[in-house]
């Protein structure tokens, strides 16, 4: 692990934001749990998502379905016999590896792309070793991720846990398009939990074996989709955008959307500038730690026609990583629900019978957190986490200046005019640089402090975190001075 990966676990151990899954019994490779500032700040990212995305059609809609699916459906799916990694087995001390990563970090290069048969060719021309023991490894198989269940007292019925969200929206299609007046294109958005029996759990929530999903599932018409959508709004944004060729140099370029549809479909690029609105506009990610990064034909998941990961560049993890997934599903699942269950997947719109196609954007949550406290996280002349405001954990630091002479009475008060309307945090325990440096580091963007002043004129101060500055607010102002406070672009 680098360096840099030690002091964002470091801040997040030490804060509550994620750790390890039952430390007190050593761990459970594969699984993190969220501390308090964690789970506040993941429920605002995944808040802030839904805002963004069903926010982009009025036909888009939230959903919420179960975590295990019978075998059936998943067989339709294609994940019983597809959704498998490359597994090599040491034949000294047994311990698995994944194929590929045993390859890319011998190469530098990834791996991903290759058979088994080309895994096993490399491992013995590079005559790698098993990392654990310098074993000889054995020949690499095929290991199906899913986690296999028996469900009811016999255990006769075979499922597995979701290995992804996406399969609850497919299930449930037919049934929403009929409450909602039969129309396409609509979209299914869920956020929830998938689980993936990995190979080799690393690099802490990056690679997960519990881990949470938001996605939107958009079924639409492939004949008149382009047409349904204002591409003339964003014909004119630049795209970061890395082809399959020119990924691994890191190489970025920008390229207008309208310039791209000799490349991709339109309905594609629209989507890809929405995506990249919601990072560099809504959650202000520095546009350089930002791209989209295509994957070739043998990289891409069995149920994708074009496949871009949305990357951001994290130095914890070791530079571009994928956080999320632009998928053309085609009509890939309906397809095969519709043979799995015997159930007609194809809907009559406008005289016309269709067999719907899926757009996905899939966003792993935990991928998100990471990356966001890895980017914002400087540790430097101070520790400072500049979050935007919208996902800290805490907006509002409420404090008395010195705890005497009714100041702690005072900023109680303040304190609770406001603790109904924002995530604030009262502490009078410390000096007030102490206190500012704990928020400071937490990503609190705003802190108020009572002073004595504050019992003559009714009015606080309020510190920005980023430039510190500070300036007055009035007491009986509040809480619109603050909401007026957050809507403005930038601190003071
Ligand atoms: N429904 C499509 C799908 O699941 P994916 O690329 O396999 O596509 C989507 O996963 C996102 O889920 C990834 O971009 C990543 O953020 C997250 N994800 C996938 N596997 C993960 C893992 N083992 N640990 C943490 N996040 C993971």
């Amino acid at each position: 692990m680098t360096r840099r990966y030690d002091e964002v676990m470091s801040l997040s151990l030490r804060r509550g934001f994620i750790w390890p899954s039952v430390d007190i019994y050593g761990g459970f490779a594969g699984f993190y749990d969220y501390g308090h500032l964690g789970a506040a700040m993941k429920r605002k990212w995944e808040d802030i998502w839904l805002k963004y995305f069903l926010g982009l059609s009025d036909r888009y809609h939230l959903i919420d379905t179960t975590n295990i699916l019978p075998f059936k459906s998943l067989k339709a799916s294609g994940h019983v016999d597809h959704f498998t990694d490359t597994l090599v087995k040491c034949s000294d001390c047994g311990v698995s590896h994944r194929g590929d990563h045993l390859v890319a970090d011998t190469t530098g290069k990834s791996a991903e792309a290759l058979s088994t048969a080309e895994i096993d060719s490399e491992i013995e021309n590079l005559d790698i070793r098993c990392p654990e023991c310098k074993g000889k490894l054995l020949p690499s198989t095929e290991f199906n991720m899913m986690f296999p269940l028996s469900v009811g007292p016999t255990g006769t019925d075979q499922a597995f846990l979701r290995p992804e969200t996406a399969q609850g929206a497919y299930l449930n299609f037919k049934r929403e398009f009929e409450s909602l007046r039969r129309k396409i294109p609509y979209g299914l958005a869920i956020i929830g939990r998938a689980f993936r029996n990995e190979i080799s759990p690393r690099q802490g929530t990056y690679r997960m074996r519990e881990f949470i999903q938001a996605e939107l599932q958009i079924f639409f018409n492939p004949r008149t989709f382009d047409d349904e959508l204002d591409f003339a709004s964003v014909e004119d944004e630049p795209i970061r955008i890395s082809f399959e060729d020119e990924k691994e140099e890191g190489e970025v370029g920008e390229i207008r959307a309208g310039d791209l549809l000799d490349r991709l479909p339109k309905f594609y690029v629209y989507h890809m500038v929405k995506i990249q609105q919601f990072y560099l506009d809504i959650l202000r990610v520095p546009r350089d730690r930002f791209r989209f990064a295509e994957l070739g034909e043998k990289e891409r998941a069995f149920y994708n026609k074009i496949h871009f990961d949305i990357e951001m560049n994290i130095d914890s993890l070791g530079g571009w990583g994928e956080i999320n997934g632009i998928h053309y599903r085609t009509d890939h699942d309906l397809k095969g629900h519709q043979a799995g269950s015997n159930e007609k997947m194809t809907v009559s719109v406008e005289g016309e019978r269709v067999l719907p196609h899926v757009l996905e954007l899939s966003f792993g949550v935990d991928r998100n957190i990471w990356a966001f406290l890895d980017v914002f996280y400087e540790n430097e002349e101070r520790a400072l986490l500049r979050l935007p405001r919208e996902i800290a954990p805490i907006t509002f630091g409420v404090f008395p200046l010195v705890s005497k002479g009714g100041l702690p009475e005072l900023a109680r008060k303040v304190h609770d005019s406001i603790k109904d309307d924002f995530s604030c945090f009262y502490d009078e325990t410390g000096s007030i640089g102490k206190r500012y440096a704990r928020m400071d580091e937490i990503g609190t963007p705003f802190c108020l402090t009572v002073d004595f002043d504050s019992l003559e004129s009714d009015d606080v101060t309020v510190r920005d975190r980023d430039s510190t500055h500070q300036r007055r607010m009035s007491i009986s102002g509040l809480p619109e001075g603050l909401r007026t406070l957050l809507k403005e672009g930038s601190g003071f």
